[in-house]
């Protein structure tokens, strides 16, 4: 991905802006000099995250957009093959103090039941949790802008978690290489 030192002067659209970590990467994209636009589905929360930050209020929301980390690998990838200047970067967040343990506020009526429910786990201090604020994560977004990184991981010693999956998927190429 290429990518953009200077991030004064452009324009962001931060969905989910309104609270949490959409919220934290918008005051970061501000504090860069950038103009923001922040969509939410939440009224009275966006007018309110809006008018603290700075940033113009759109009432939107994105519920369709389906696997939304791996639609943007895919975009990543096709726009790098095309040679364009626009990236595509994917946010990987730990463990960020936000509103998500009420969540189920924001949840669509046709999606009702199903069993989900909220479950607040930010009393818990195991450290492997490492709670960050959202203006943390807004941070490490900023940074992988810049740098134009396609991943950016607020947690990197989570790294444990996924190694295993990474390796059972290497080592299933390499039989399926020496069997063929
Ligand atoms: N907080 C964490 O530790 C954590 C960890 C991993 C992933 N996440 C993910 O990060 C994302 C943001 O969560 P958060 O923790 O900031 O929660 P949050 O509840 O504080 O903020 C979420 C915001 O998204 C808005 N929203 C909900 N549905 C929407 C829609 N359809 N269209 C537009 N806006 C919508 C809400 O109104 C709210 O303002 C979520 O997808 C969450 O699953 C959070």
């Amino acid at each position: 991905m290429s990518a953009l030192p200077d991030l004064n002067g452009k324009v962001a659209v931060v969905t989910g802006g309104a609270s949490g970590i959409g919220k934290g990467i918008a005051a970061r994209l501000i504090a860069e000099g950038m103009r923001v636009i922040i969509a939410d589905i939440e009224h009275d929360a966006l007018e309110k995250a809006a008018a603290e930050l700075g940033a113009t209020a759109v009432l939107a929301g994105v519920s369709d957009a389906g696997s939304v980390a791996a639609l943007a690998e895919v975009l990543a990838a096709e726009l790098a093959a095309e040679g364009s200047k626009v990236g595509a970067s994917v946010l990987c967040p730990g463990t960020v103090r936000t509103n998500i343990g009420a969540s189920s506020r924001n949840r669509p009526a046709g999606l009702a039941g199903g069993g989900l429910t909220d479950v607040d786990v930010s009393g818990d201090d195991n450290p492997f949790f490492r709670w960050i604020g959202p203006e943390d994560a807004g941070a490490v977004v900023v940074r992988a802008i810049k740098r134009g990184d396609l991943y950016a991981l607020t947690h990197p010693e989570w790294y444990a978690m996924v190694e295993p999956r990474h390796q059972a998927i290497a080592a299933a190429f390499r039989q399926a290489a020496e069997a063929s």
